[in-house]
């Protein structure tokens, strides 16, 4: 049985004092849920202060990205021991922002996925088409290279720790969701990737989360198809309500 997990991704919204309110009431509103991980991922500024509000309580911290090297010249980036020091236990890695507007490569997320793992945290790495790879039926070529290239020289007995985040890029911020049948035919794939890549049961493990435009309204459906394992939410996650809803909803499946 995998356990759900639901992410928020703040990507680069909030100021300390939005995000402390933001904070403190999803941990009054999730305080007791122990049947999903809860993580939330807000931008690097606010890491200290949020970790602080939902320390030691059931809803994890996340970092947006993290660098390969432990310490060095690369302005701008961040490392896993100045994120373990914030009680960081996640990063998003490969987010396709990422791969779209700052260059990420394939390479570079492998990179980091090793790190991330090497230093004891989890990665939620992002895989997923654009719009025109979905038009042009390269859906399937382009997941393929994601997973394969992300977890390239990556142990089966460290890959059971990684999270794939499914994000088709067309659904991201659109308000355009994938249907659920779209996502699982997806993330089914993604499953019989890591059976090719590692084996069945390996497969069978690693959590696979969907994410683009993940709502309250459309969560039960999602998380009711066989190999959708959770969400990673970017609007919705930016407000108590919504976000605790989806928590909560990811908790029920159809049928
Ligand atoms: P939205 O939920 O705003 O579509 O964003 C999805 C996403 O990119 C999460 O990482």
């Amino acid at each position: 049985m995998r356990k759900p997990i639901i992410a928020g991704n703040w990507k680069m919204h909030k100021t300390i004092g939005e995000a402390l309110e933001l904070a403190n009431g999803l941990k009054r509103e999730l305080c007791d849920i122990e049947v999903v991980d809860i993580v939330v991922c807000p931008g690097f500024t606010l890491l200290e202060e949020v970790g602080e509000v939902i320390l030691e309580s059931n809803i994890k911290l996340g970092a947006q990205n993290a660098h390969w090297e432990i310490q060095g010249a690369f302005t701008g980036e961040v490392s896993v021991q100045q994120l373990k020091d914030l009680e960081v236990k996640y990063a998003i890695i490969g987010h396709s922002e990422r791969r779209q507007f700052f260059g990420e490569t394939n390479e570079a997320v492998n990179k980091r996925v090793k790190a991330v793992l090497k230093a004891g945290l989890i990665p939620i790495m992002c895989v997923g088409e654009n719009l025109a790879e979905r038009e042009s039926n390269k859906i399937f070529k382009v997941i393929e290279e994601h997973v394969r290239c992300g977890l390239k020289e990556i142990e089966k007995e460290e890959v059971y720790k990684v999270v794939i985040a499914y994000e088709p890029v067309w659904a991201i911020g659109t308000g355009k969701t994938a249907t659920p049948q779209q996502a699982q035919e997806v993330h089914n794939f993604i499953r019989s990737q890591l059976s090719k890549l590692y084996d069945d049961n390996t497969a069978q493990t690693v959590r696979i989360q969907y994410g683009g435009s993940v709502k309250p309204d459309n969560i039960v459906d999602l998380m009711s198809e066989k190999d959708i394992d959770g969400a990673l939410v970017g609007g919705a996650s930016l407000d108590v309500k919504s976000f605790a809803a989806i928590v909560k909803g990811s908790i029920f499946k159809k049928g």
